[in-house]
């Protein structure tokens, strides 16, 4: 039956044509057909428990007709007869990927962004369905937001860090407390300058969102120091096309030697998105390996790494302020670049309890708060 028109369904030799009620014509596979039958999906789990690994041959329509709205087909060599509205069907007509609510647009920000960070309210996001939802908006456009009125407990950090993901550890554990230590493992336990940059590009899959609880902060000194790291390198597009492309394209070494544990990862400091926009940035000088890559594409590489690092320190960018005891900031680790001036250890007490949740999480639970999926 190739080719043949079957009351406005032409039923080629891998799948079917139709017009969809916008006038265009939809052409669809009937491996995709048969598999996405709506009694493929369990009502209740909404995951598929149709196996379309038991067709040896492609599944045909013994028949196939419009009817109110939807295509009905009748499959041949089995007893089962599928209907798809053609609302669903137009949806993926075009095979461009399925309509995301999280897929927000970034909006970039600049050095004079301190007055005008989301802010809420601890208490209000515990209670708050709709604060909940604008902290998780501003996470997805902005890359950052502060917690206010904390409450001074390790518990507080735990239920702020819950309302968004499950806490993800690193290979330092569940929690990290920055303080002054007697014997450092890490810069940031010092009381030293802490350089721009990311947290732990030394894990695979580096912390996704970052929370810093600031507990106390009586000392000198110590101002936090955020940036937009797609503001920077948008720019970096435009300025320095060429060293844009290496950053993107070229992966570089991290490493971290921990307590007998030698981790290793390589990422790019630059990362698109799926629409070839800049998702992110990961960039650790404490953390960067020795660059193992050939020695002639360091040549190129080195001065376009180094261009992008100076740029982020430009006063343009770096939006400095001291955060408070009772403030918690929340950021996405893979975009927003942070650091720390120097502090004097003796001048008072300073104490920042931190936890991780996960990027894909924070979207998962945003999309379940303003869509309703795929089945409505
Ligand atoms: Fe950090």
């Amino acid at each position: 039956m190739d080719g043949a028109q079957i009351e406005g369904v032409a039923i080629g030799e891998n799948g079917l044509t139709l017009t969809l009620p916008d006038g265009s014509q939809g052409y669809y596979n009937f491996w995709w057909l048969r598999d996405n039958c709506r009694s493929s999906f369990d009502a209740e789990t909404r995951e598929r428990t149709f196996d379309i690994f038991h067709y040896a041959t492609t599944p045909r329509p013994a028949e196939a007709r419009i009817e109110d709205g939807a295509l009905v087909i009748d499959w041949a060599g089995e007893d089962h007869v599928s209907r798809y509205p053609l609302g669903m069907l137009a949806d993926y007509a075009t095979g461009a990927p399925r309509h995301d609510p999280a897929d927000l647009p970034r909006r970039p920000w600049y050095s004079d962004h301190y007055p005008n960070v989301t802010r809420v309210s601890h208490p209000l996001l515990l209670e708050s369905a709709e604060e909940r939802r604008r902290w998780m908006e501003a996470l997805l456009v902005e890359g950052i937001a502060i917690v206010t009125d904390m409450p001074d407990s390790d518990e507080g950090l735990t239920r702020t860090a819950e309302l968004i993901g499950t806490i993800r550890p690193s290979f330092f554990g569940a929690y990290f407390d920055v303080r002054t230590h007697i014997k450092p493992t890490n810069l940031a336990y010092t009381a030293k300058a802490l350089e721009l940059h990311t947290d732990v590009p030394s894990e695979e899959l580096a912390p996704g969102i970052q929370f810093l609880h600031c507990r106390a902060n009586s000392v000198v000194g110590g101002q936090n120091l955020f940036l937009d790291g797609t503001a920077v390198a948008n720019d970096l597009r435009r300025e320095d096309p060429e060293a844009f492309r290496l950053l993107t394209e070229i992966d570089i070494p991290y490493y971290k030697e921990h307590d007998g544990i030698d981790m290793r990862a390589r990422q790019r400091v630059i990362e698109l998105d799926r629409h070839g926009e800049v998702s992110g940035v990961t960039i650790s000088q404490h953390m960067a390996d020795v660059f193992d890559l050939p020695q002639h594409v360091l040549d190129s590489y080195y001065p376009a790494f180094v261009r992008f690092g100076r740029m982020l320190q430009e006063d343009r960018y770096v939006m400095r302020f001291t955060l408070r005891a009772t403030e918690c900031i929340v950021f996405d680790n893979h975009r927003i670049v942070h650091g720390r001036a120097a502090y004097s250890a003796t001048s008072g007490e300073r104490y920042l309890r931190g936890t991780y949740t996960d990027r894909g999480e924070l979207r998962g639970i945003y999309r379940g708060m303003v869509s309703t999926g795929r089945f409505g």
